[in-house]
């Protein structure tokens, strides 16, 4: 099956909703990084997000909806507090874990029985929600494992022949993933996925923001999470990623006395005068950093790096966002300095 690629125009995003409606797998632009989407009441459909990704079964979907008054329809419970958060924050990059009901079946929540709820504010993927009448289970739409694509290319390059269209909408705006929290009490929720929505927008709503231990640090196997991703090895291109926490001048002779064939380095834009090793640079602040990360993850790939020295970013505001996927793709090898 050749996969197609469509246009971010009405008729190709009708025909998008038709294959989503007959339970096809379609790539579709989002806000945050593109998406696998599939009727996410539909078993069949979703099973097939599981096998283009090549994704582990118990790892669950993220449902997406046109508005946030139609999240009754796919959950039991909704607390007064994910309605002040979704005033504030829906439609954007934010995913609130509530208890599910029976329209999601246990292979879109990974056998769990809460669901992720997300609003998108890409008009793309607003559109598909809206003319297929569907609930959207959307993942990442890159092979499990790998970098999100955040381009209609990268998608391609993962799943050519795997899913049956892409809409091309153009390169994603925030460029990692939405932040998911689930609910602590009637003023608390945990960030378990930091995004573009940052625990300090959230504490404008929330009176307690608790950030998941996993965020930051490695998950022993076989233990227990609150959410299944961060157990498994994430956003790691085929280089072997070392983050470095230091200043310029000690990083530069990090690198020197590495330096060899395969060897790059991914440095903050501001850096590059003087510096004599191969490099890319992804960006100059936290925003820009999130929007550029896995773009220039899957460039060093295309350029053969095989080690990538990569200076550490900041941990705060949206810069945790990129802190924590960047830990994960070098597999929590951290050099202080
Ligand atoms: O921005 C995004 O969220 C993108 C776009 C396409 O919307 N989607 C996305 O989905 O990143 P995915 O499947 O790649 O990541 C979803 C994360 C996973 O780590 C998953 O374990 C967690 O959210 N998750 C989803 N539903 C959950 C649930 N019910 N309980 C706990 N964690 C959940
Ligand atoms: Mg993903």
């Amino acid at each position: 099956m050749e996969t197609l690629l469509l246009k971010n125009n009405i008729d190709d995003i009708r025909y998008a909703a038709k294959l989503i409606k007959d339970g096809q797998v379609v790539g579709i632009p989002t806000e945050t990084v593109y998406g696998l989407g599939a009727d996410a009441s539909n078993e069949e459909a979703v099973a097939r997000i599981f096998a283009a990704k090549g994704r582990p079964a118990d790892n669950p979907l993220i449902v997406h909806l046109s508005d946030f008054s139609d999240a009754v329809n796919y959950t039991s419970a909704i607390p007064d507090l994910a309605h002040s958060l979704a005033e504030r924050f829906c439609p954007g990059p934010l995913t609130m874990i509530m208890p599910k009901n029976e329209r999601i079946p246990m292979v879109t929540s990974g056998g769990l029985d809460t669901v992720g709820i997300r609003v998108p504010s890409h008009p793309v993927m607003h559109a598909v929600i809206e003319q297929s009448g569907c609930a959207i289970a959307a993942p990442s739409a890159n092979r499990s494992g790998s970098p999100s694509p955040t381009s209609a290319e990268y998608v391609l390059r993962d799943m050519n022949g795997r899913v049956a269209a892409v809409i091309d909408g153009g390169q994603s705006e925030f460029g990692v993933e939405s932040t998911v929290i689930s609910f602590e009490s009637d003023d608390a929720v945990r960030i378990l996925r930091p995004g573009a929505i940052t625990r300090e927008m959230l504490l404008e709503v929330c009176g307690e923001v608790i950030i998941d231990h996993a965020i930051l640090n490695e998950v022993a196997e076989g233990a227990k999470v609150a959410s299944p991703g961060m157990k498994y090895k994430h956003y790691a291109p085929k280089a072997d990623i070392i983050m470095v926490e230091s200043r310029l001048e000690d990083f530069v002779s990090l690198v020197g006395s590495n330096y060899g064939e395969g060897v790059y380095a991914l440095i903050f834009d501001g850096d590059e005068t003087d510096f004599p090793y191969r490099y890319l640079t992804y960006g100059a602040d936290s925003s820009e950093q999130a929007h550029w990360l896995f773009q220039r993850l899957r460039e060093l790939d295309d350029m053969g790096a095989e080690k990538v020295y990569v200076r550490a970013p900041s941990a705060e505001g949206v810069g945790l966002a990129v802190y924590n996927r960047l830990i994960r793709a070098a597999g929590f090898e951290v050099i202080r300095i």
